[in-house]
């Protein structure tokens, strides 16, 4: 008795079979391209997104027995909005992707109409680019021909996880879940349900939105005749960071983790309070099939793995982003070089999108190894600006692909101050995409049955010298300064 998950993150989608004991049998993965036609700009073709899926879940069901596979489960990156043809499935265009920050006018234009305290209100988050409201405003101000489509219903808007659905199930479900909703600025978080008046003044058709269905139950069906000869039921679907606050187990409020991906989010179930905060974000984190909503408190960090992976493919200083590590280790410290990787701009705790990436402290003893050491500090130093607002937390879960890395675990534990544990399993985004579609199908009763998967790998203690660490942080407090504001 196994369960599909299919996790489609930011740069690439991995497809896991996950055993009833919680064990992953199988795994696939495809990356897919990243287009960046202007600066600040980010975009995923969808057909791209939906090729690579099948892909992944072709190389996931190759190494196991099909008739095994009770449910899939769906995560996915969030924010992301793309379009596309209800009959067809094509899409008009390109997904503007969470990272662009191309709505960065229309957000400050909102501002000062005075629209920001309603918003926040609302929604628990604020007027930033990265969620999704603004990229269709701004779809609907510069490409009319194409919106006109969507407003007389041809076109059909979504995120990641109602695109995927849409294509699994030749275009029958246009559904999502509130993790995924509650991202979007149009999702009023109390009631559960897109609100009438944010559509109104995103000017998104309420008619074009998928509809809302919980995290688990019965979601859709997959048409085998689009999804590779499947015929299984989709009782699972999050958003990335909440299927990964699940799959930590993190059921009870006060629970935290942070899943190092492409950015880094650190999450804290709050239960059933919706907690604002100005720093932080404030988001559903699942609703069951009772209608209960738990929510959660977010720091979400732009670039923390992206900045690996610009190591990589933009400068080229590594080959792989495993590579890093190593790199890193040759030296005992970065020299004195800061790297503030805000090459998206700056999201929790600062929310400033015109700030852009900067390295200092080079001097004619610079090497790559201290560059490298400076991206893996950079990414403990922005967890910790994020939990520096948060609640005092006794330890720290982490997860995502960056937990193997023990250097990065060790230099977090070092810059929070608190010990830092890894579980055995630390691809929990599509280990929460399982439970959820487990549980939707009764592959699992209830979340207690979930609680034994969890184990510890590894606790990372933070080293006593809390003066140095501080010191390393108020360096790097001073080049995040330097670095706001640049694009203005
Ligand atoms: O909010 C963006 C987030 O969902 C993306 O996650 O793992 O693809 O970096 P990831």
């Amino acid at each position: 008795m196994s369960v599909l998950a299919i996790d489609a993150g930011t740069t690439g989608v991995t497809a896991l079979v996950v055993e009833h004991d919680g064990v992953i049998s199988a795994r696939g993965y495809e990356e897919f391209a990243q287009h960046f036609p202007k600066p600040g700009w980010v975009e995923h073709s969808p057909e791209e997104i939906w090729q690579a899926t099948l892909q992944a879940t072709r190389e996931a069901l190759d190494q196991t027995d099909m008739e095994e596979i009770r449910a899939i489960g769906i995560t996915n990156q969030r924010e992301t909005v793309m379009l596309w043809d209800r009959e067809t499935l094509g899409s008009p265009r390109r997904a503007i992707v969470w990272q662009d920050r191309r709505t960065a006018d229309l957000c400050t234009g909102l501002r000062d109409d005075g629209h920001e305290d309603r918003v926040r209100e609302l929604t628990g988050l604020r007027l930033d680019p990265y969620f999704s409201g603004t990229k269709l405003m701004w779809l609907a101000q510069n490409e009319p021909h194409t919106w006109a489509l969507v407003e007389s219903g041809r076109y059909a808007i979504g995120t990641v996880d109602s695109y995927l659905i849409a294509r699994m199930t030749r275009g029958t479900y246009h559904v999502t879940d509130v993790s995924n909703a509650s991202r979007t600025l149009l999702l009023d978080l109390e009631t559960g349900d897109w609100s009438d008046e944010l559509c109104e003044l995103f000017g998104v058709p309420r008619d074009a939105l998928p509809e809302l269905v919980p995290n688990w139950g019965e979601i859709a069906v997959t048409d085998p005749r689009s999804f590779l000869g499947l015929s299984v039921p989709i009782s699972g679907l999050a958003g990335d960071q909440q299927s990964a606050l699940f799959g930590q187990t993190c059921f009870d409020e006060g629970d935290s983790k942070c899943t190092y991906g492409t950015g880094s989010f650190v999450l804290t179930n709050t239960g059933s309070t919706i907690q604002r905060s100005d720093a932080l974000l404030a988001s559903a984190a699942w609703k069951s099939p009772d209608g209960d909503i738990t929510y959660a408190s977010e720091g979400s960090i732009f670039v923390t793995g992206a900045a690996v992976q610009w190591l990589r493919d933009g400068i080229q200083i590594v080959g792989s982003a495993k590579e890093s590590q190593a790199v890193a280790s040759a030296v005992a410290d970065s020299g004195g070089v800061v790297f503030v990787p805000a090459l998206t701009g700056l999201g929790a705790p600062h929310w400033d999108p015109q700030a852009r990436g900067l390295i200092v402290g080079l001097t004619r003893g610079t090497t790559r190894a201290h560059i490298v050491r400076a991206t893996l500090e950079a990414i403990a130093f922005e967890v910790r600006d994020v939990l520096d607002v948060m609640p005092q937390l006794s330890s720290l879960r982490v997860d995502g692909g960056a937990a193997a890395n023990d250097l990065l675990c060790q230099l977090q534990a070092d810059a929070v101050g608190v010990p830092v544990e890894r579980p055995k399993v630390v691809e929990t985004t599509g280990l929460g995409a399982a439970f959820f579609a487990g549980l939707g199908v009764g592959v699992w009763e209830s979340t207690d049955d979930l609680r034994h998967t969890w184990s510890l790998d590894r606790r990372f203690e933070p080293s006593s010298d809390r003066a140095t660490a501080d010191a390393a942080h108020a360096r790097w407090s001073r080049a995040v300064e330097l670095a706001k504001g640049w694009a203005e």
